[in-house]
C-alpha cells in the first residue's frame, strides 16, 4: 500500500492503473478509521480494482462553532488499518496541499437546493464546505465509483444532486449506516463521549426507531410525532438539535407523492453532536404489534 500526501505522485499513480484499464474505487474520509469506514472499503473493493481512500480533515467543511482542532486524528493507527483491508494507495494530503492560497479565497462549489435546507440552516457553510473539497479530490482522484455512508443522509443528497447537476462520470454508491450493537451510528466523534453518554447515547436511534414505527403504523400527525420525539430525547438527558420527517428523495415535506419518508435528527450529547437518520417505506404498513 502507497501512502501519498502530495497531488502530483498521485496522479501519476491513478494515470498507470488508467492505461492499464483499471477501474478505480474512492472513498473519501476525514480519518479516525473504524468499522463503518472499513464497510464503505469493503464495498468500494466490490465495484473496482483498485481502491484509494483520503484522509483529509476538510477545515472548511467545520462551522465556527465546531471544534475543528479537536477532531480526532489517528493517521498511523489509520493507514495501518487500510494496509490490512488491501488498499492499494491512501491519500493524505495538508491542509496546505488542498488549499495552497489559503481557505478565504478559495472557490467552492454549492449545491443550493439540498445544501440550505435542513441541517444546512443552522450550519450554512458545512454542505458548501462537503462538496468543494469532495469535487476536489473527485478532480484528483478521477475515480469510477465513490462510496459514501448513509450515515450523512443530507451530505449524501447533496453530493448525488451535485454529481447528477455537474455530470460528473462517477457512479456514487452508498452503505447502510454501520451501527454498535446497542444501535448507535459509528462515528469518529464517538470517541469523544464520556462513559455514561455513551450508554446514553443510543436513545437517538431509538426514538428514530419509535417515530418510524409510529409512521408505519399510520400516523401522519408529523409534528405531534416530533414534539414527543424531542421531549423523549430531553427526557433521557440529550439536547436535541433537529428532528425532521421529510420525503427521502426530495428532502422537502412529505406529500401524497412521498413513498418514502426519512427521519433525521441530530441531537447533542455533552460536547458531542450526535447524528442519525432512517428511512420509512411509506407502501408497507406494520401489520403486528411488535416495535422494532
Ligand atoms: O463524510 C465525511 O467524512 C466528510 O464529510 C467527507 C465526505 C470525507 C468530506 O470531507
Amino acid at each position: 500500500m502507497k501512502v501519498i500526501s502530495e497531488i502530483s505522485p498521485l496522479r501519476d499513480q491513478i494515470l498507470y492503473w488508467r492505461r492499464q484499464g483499471q477501474r478505480i474505487a474512492f472513498v473519501p474520509t476525514m480519518g479516525h478509521i473504524h468499522y463503518g469506514h472499513l464497510t464503505l472499503v469493503k464495498k468500494a473493493r466490490e465495484n473496482a480494482d483498485v481502491v484509494v481512500v483520503s484522509i483529509f480533515v476538510n477545515p472548511i467543511q467545520f462551522e465556527k462553532d465546531d471544534d475543528f482542532s479537536a477532531y480526532p486524528r489517528t493517521l498511523n493507527k489509520d493507514i495501518a488499518q487500510l494496509k490490512v483491508e488491501g488498499v492499494e494507495v491512501v491519500f493524505t494530503p495538508s491542509t496546505d496541499i488542498m488549499y495552497p492560497q489559503g481557505v478565504d479565497e478559495h472557490s467552492f462549489v454549492d449545491v443550493p437546493t439540498f445544501s440550505h435546507i435542513l441541517e444546512g440552516t443552522s450550519r450554512p457553510n458545512h454542505f458548501k464546505g462537503v462538496t468543494t473539497i469532495v469535487i476536489k479530490l473527485f478532480n484528483i482522484v478521477q475515480p469510477d465509483t465513490a462510496i459514501f455512508s448513509k450515515k450523512d443522509f443530507q451530505q449524501l443528497a447533496v453530493i448525488d444532486k451535485m454529481v447528477t447537476d455537474l455530470s460528473l462520470p462517477i457512479d456514487i454508491i452508498s452503505v447502510p449506516t454501520a451501527r454498535e450493537i446497542d444501535g448507535l451510528a459509528m462515528s469518529s466523534r464517538n470517541t469523544h463521549l464520556t462513559v455514561d453518554e455513551r450508554q446514553r447515547a443510543p436513545v437517538l436511534v431509538k426514538v428514530l426507531r419509535w417515530i418510524s414505527y409510529q409512521i408505519r403504523g399510520g400516523r401522519t400527525d408529523y409534528s405531534e410525532l416530533i414534539l414527543d420525539g424531542n421531549n423523549q430525547l430531553h427526557e433521557a438527558g440529550l439536547k436535541p438539535n433537529e428532528l425532521f420527517i421529510r420525503d427521502a428523495i426530495t428532502l422537502q415535506p412529505i406529500s401524497n407523492q412521498t413513498s418514502k419518508a426519512v427521519i433525521l435528527a441530530s441531537s447533542f450529547l455533552g460536547q458531542v453532536r450526535l447524528i442519525d437518520n432512517l428511512t420509512v417505506d411509506l407502501t408497507v404498513q406494520v401489520v403486528d404489534d411488535r416495535e422494532e
